[in-house]
């Protein structure tokens, strides 16, 4: 008998995705020493967009915030097309080498990459790069050892998207089961999302917010009037004004939803989902205000976690531009003018800076994601 220390051994932990790749890294650079990052980027199917992820190496990361449309990278779309990985051994020589991506992983002195696709169940997720300081060193004998790798960087991320569906999944049948229903389905939940992400990505660079934690918010923005599915019908789906008694009962769907989270987590064994405290937050703060006249806290400020203070600036975009069973769909016109004015009062300043400087690609998430009869 003798002893051998897996050098895989961090895998077995309860750790984030992104550390368990770094663990990975670590021992691929032990027999690869060239492999200088491993980076995921995952796929949009709605918007054909493909944005970076999660990578191994430290704050330098050239593509952070970076996305782009899968048509208009060629070279990357024909590895998805053909489900076969590709191999750049030297990137001067790389026909697309005067892409912006390009040239920003040149500037961070990558020579050579190989890069593979995530299918899952013959479902196109998203890609892996392993990208390499020095040409030439992607043989055939390194590409199998690296195909190996790969694939098992594939289940750990495949693993944990599952978990979000899942846990997404969870939400959305106790909302059914319990016969109450929250109102804002279909189209209002993707609109909500992708403003998320944009505000998100905008305040990227000044905020020091890392591709998965906005990723996160993208995924987790959906879920923030969960517990309105514990307010009776004859105030959710009132048509006209709430009295002060059925506004404090319609207040509560912001503790009611951190409890319902908390308790779907425990019961379907999903606590450590990497990032649920991102879901947990954005349930129960997303109608605090900045100047602490919020509920359910009366948070200040940055008490207010950042995600929740996002959400909040899309959310109330897109029920003042959206029609409620107690309201019209205001002019887009009429929607910003009013955010301006809540600025830095009841909403984020820089939240709603965010928005208002977007105007066009907000434009365009409300033309791909119209308001369908669901509201
Ligand atoms: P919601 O419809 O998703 O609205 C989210 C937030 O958008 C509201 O949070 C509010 O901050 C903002 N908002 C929506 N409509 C207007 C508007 O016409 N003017 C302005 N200035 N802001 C608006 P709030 O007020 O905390 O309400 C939370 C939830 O309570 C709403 O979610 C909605 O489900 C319900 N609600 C609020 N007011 C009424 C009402 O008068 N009648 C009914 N039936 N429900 C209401
Ligand atoms: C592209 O064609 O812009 C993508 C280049 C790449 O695949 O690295
Ligand atoms: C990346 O390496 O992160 C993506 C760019 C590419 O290799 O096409
Ligand atoms: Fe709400
Ligand atoms: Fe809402």
């Amino acid at each position: 008998m003798s002893d051998h220390i897996d050098s895989l051994g961090d895998l077995n932990k309860h750790l984030p995705l992104k550390q368990k790749i770094v663990s990975a890294h670590r021992v691929i650079k032990a027999n690869m020493p060239f492999i200088a990052r491993i980076a995921i980027a995952l796929y949009d199917p709605e918007t054909r967009i493909l944005k970076t992820f999660i990578h191994s190496s430290g704050d330098d990361n050239p593509l952070d915030n970076y996305q782009a449309l899968i048509d208009e990278a060629p070279s990357l779309k024909r590895i998805l097309e053909r489900g076969q990985p590709r191999v750049i051994n030297n990137m001067l020589t790389f026909a697309d080498s005067d892409k912006e991506h390009s040239r920003r992983l040149g500037r961070a002195g990558y020579a050579a990459s190989y890069t593979m696709p995530i299918f899952n169940d013959g479902d196109f997720l998203g890609f892996i790069f392993f990208n390499a300081f020095e040409t030439d060193v992607f043989d055939d004998y390194t590409l199998s050892q690296l195909d190996i790798f790969g694939h098992l960087v594939s289940l750990m991320i495949i693993s944990e998207l599952s978990n979000i569906q899942t846990l997404a999944a969870a939400l959305k049948t106790s909302g059914r089961i319990t016969h109450l229903r929250d109102p804002e389905t279909g189209s209002h939940l993707d609109r909500i999302s992708r403003y998320s992400r944009l505000i998100a990505r905008a305040l990227a660079d000044h905020y020091s917010l890392s591709d998965d934690y906005i990723e996160h918010i993208f995924m987790f923005s959906p879920l923030h009037d969960i517990g309105k599915i514990g307010i009776p019908d004859g105030v959710l789906m009132k048509p006209g004004k709430l009295d002060a008694e059925e506004m404090e009962i319609m207040k509560s769907h912001t503790i009611k939803g951190r409890e319902i989270i908390d308790e779907i987590l425990v019961n379907f064994g999903l606590d450590g989902v990497d990032y649920v405290n991102i879901l947990r937050n954005i349930a129960e703060f997303h109608h605090e205000s900045v100047n602490g006249a919020g509920y359910p806290s009366g948070r200040k400020g940055s008490d207010i976690p950042l995600e929740a203070r996002i959400v909040a600036v899309a959310d109330i975009f897109d029920a003042l531009t959206s029609q409620r069973c107690y309201k019209g769909a205001w002019t887009n016109a009429r929607a910003f003018a009013t955010l301006a004015k809540l600025a830095g009062e009841k909403l984020d300043q820089d939240c709603v800076n965010a928005l208002l400087n977007n105007i066009e690609e907000i434009e365009e998430i409300q033309q791909h994601f119209k308001q369908d009869i669901y509201g």
